[in-house]
């Protein structure tokens, strides 16, 4: 698909901010990932490996996904870590 129709996939709120590192680590802009998503790279791992984003320390992996969940990709749950619930305290 082209990038305007990954665009037009994205809700409001994921279309900020196109022209800005969405992975500060790598520097990689927000439009550089969805461009990658565009263009095939549906899964989290493809995205690293073309676009270098969630490469770094990987605390841009929730975003990422977020862009390919929304324009179409494969969800890896695997990917990201899942939050481990705090001890319940009585
Ligand atoms: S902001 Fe992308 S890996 Fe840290």
């Amino acid at each position: 698909m082209t990038t305007d129709e990954a665009l037009a996939k994205l809700p409001e709120l994921l279309k900020r901010d196109l022209t800005q590192p969405l992975c500060v680590c790598n520097q990689v802009l927000k439009l550089t990932v969805i461009e990658a998503i565009a263009q095939g790279a549906d899964t989290l791992q493809k995205v690293q490996q073309q676009t270098f984003a969630s490469d770094g320390t990987g605390c841009c992996k929730r975003q990422v996904q977020a862009l390919i969940d929304a324009i179409g990709g494969v969800h890896d749950d695997t990917a990201i870590p899942q939050a481990t619930p705090l001890a319940q305290a009585h």
